[in-house]
């Protein structure tokens, strides 16, 4: 039996001298979603690009659905979906014409392609646009048209670059919801984002990608384990107000001359006792913030740099 839905080794790309996958490694589970965090350049989009064979690597191998990428492209392809980071959508179309226009291009027939035309219309809640132009979508309705037509094959192993970048939250919310909903059928997604929240609420495990280097790799708890946690910033008026509150609050360190930084989850019960521990000594913040942990965090604790694009070298 092959559980392994994506196993990569070494995997190398140069574009000229500078290397933007420098030795990627993978492991990842049949039915599982994966996640592949990082930022603008990083290296995620050539990852997939290689992954899903429209790109060759330079070195190492890798195999997909138990097929090698170099050797059985075509295998492959046909057990893959992949939705772009830029829409594949064809905006002079309908959304529905979009994903008759696929079905074709699978050679789907009669009844069949009106199955899953419709099908794939109502689940993902297009139902009522679907003799609009699709140029006439929100982002949100387009990148789900998108996402639809790349259903219209019934991926295995579904590879989705940046689904959520530019959405509102509704938006992105409900393509959580659909993600999560596919892999209740038993496909492997294999995501790429540029949000800790999103791997975090979507993710079974995730590798951090830092210029082409995969820097960190675990569950998303093993994974913020590594990071600096939530904490609630107090700000104040002067220096003494701030020794005073110190003194006050064991654990907390000076964020500067007139903030402190309190470990603290952010939820309402720690931020009620900090503010009556407060009140209790008559002080008073000036200014209460809470901090969650967010790809800065994780970029500068794991990298010691924070999320700055690649340049070239
Ligand atoms: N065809 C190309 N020729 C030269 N350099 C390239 C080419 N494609 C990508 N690069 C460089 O490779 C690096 C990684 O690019 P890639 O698109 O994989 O990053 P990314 O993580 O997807 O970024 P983003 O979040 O902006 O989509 C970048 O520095 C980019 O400039
Ligand atoms: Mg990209």
């Amino acid at each position: 039996m092959n559980n392994t839905a994506i196993a990569a080794s070494g995997l190398r790309k140069a574009y000229g001298d500078k290397a933007v996958l420098d030795g990627i490694d993978l492991n990842i589970g049949a039915g599982t979603i994966f996640s592949l965090l990082g930022p603008n350049g990083a290296g995620k989009t050539t990852t997939v690009n290689v992954l899903t064979t429209l790109l060759k690597a330079d070195g190492g191998t890798a195999h997909v659905a138990g097929h090698d990428i170099t050797t059985e492209p075509e295998a492959v392809r046909a057990a893959i979906g992949v939705t772009g980071q830029f829409a594949a959508v064809d905006e002079l179309l309908t959304g529905e014409e979009n994903l008759r226009m696929m079905a074709d291009l699978h050679r789907l027939k009669g009844s069949d392609r009106k199955r899953v035309v419709d099908e794939l219309l109502e689940r993902f809640g297009l139902t009522e646009s679907a003799r609009k132009r699709s140029s006439t979508y929100s982002g949100g309705m387009r990148r789900k048209l998108d996402l639809a037509m790349t259903l219209v094959t019934r991926p295995q192993i579904v590879f989705l670059d940046e689904p959520t970048t530019g959405l509102d939250p509704r938006s992105r919310r409900t393509m959580w919801e659909i993600v999560r909903e596919l892999t209740s059928d038993g496909v492997t997604i294999f995501l790429t984002t540029q949000y800790l929240e999103e791997a975090d609420q979507l993710a079974d495990r995730i590798a951090v990608l830092d210029q082409g280097r995969i820097v960190a790799e675990g569950t998303p708890e093993e994974l913020k384990r590594q990071v600096p946690g939530s904490h609630i910033q107090l700000r104040f008026t002067t220096v003494d107000e701030v020794d005073a509150a110190a003194r006050l609050l064991p654990g907390s360190i000076r964020d500067d001359a007139l903030a402190l930084r309190v470990p603290g989850n952010g939820g309402t019960k720690s931020l009620r006792l900090l503010l009556d521990r407060l009140a209790e000594s008559d002080m008073e913040a000036e200014e209460v913030s809470v901090h969650t942990p967010d790809l800065d965090d994780v970029f500068l604790s794991l990298t010691g740099h924070a999320t700055t694009e690649a340049t070239a070298s």
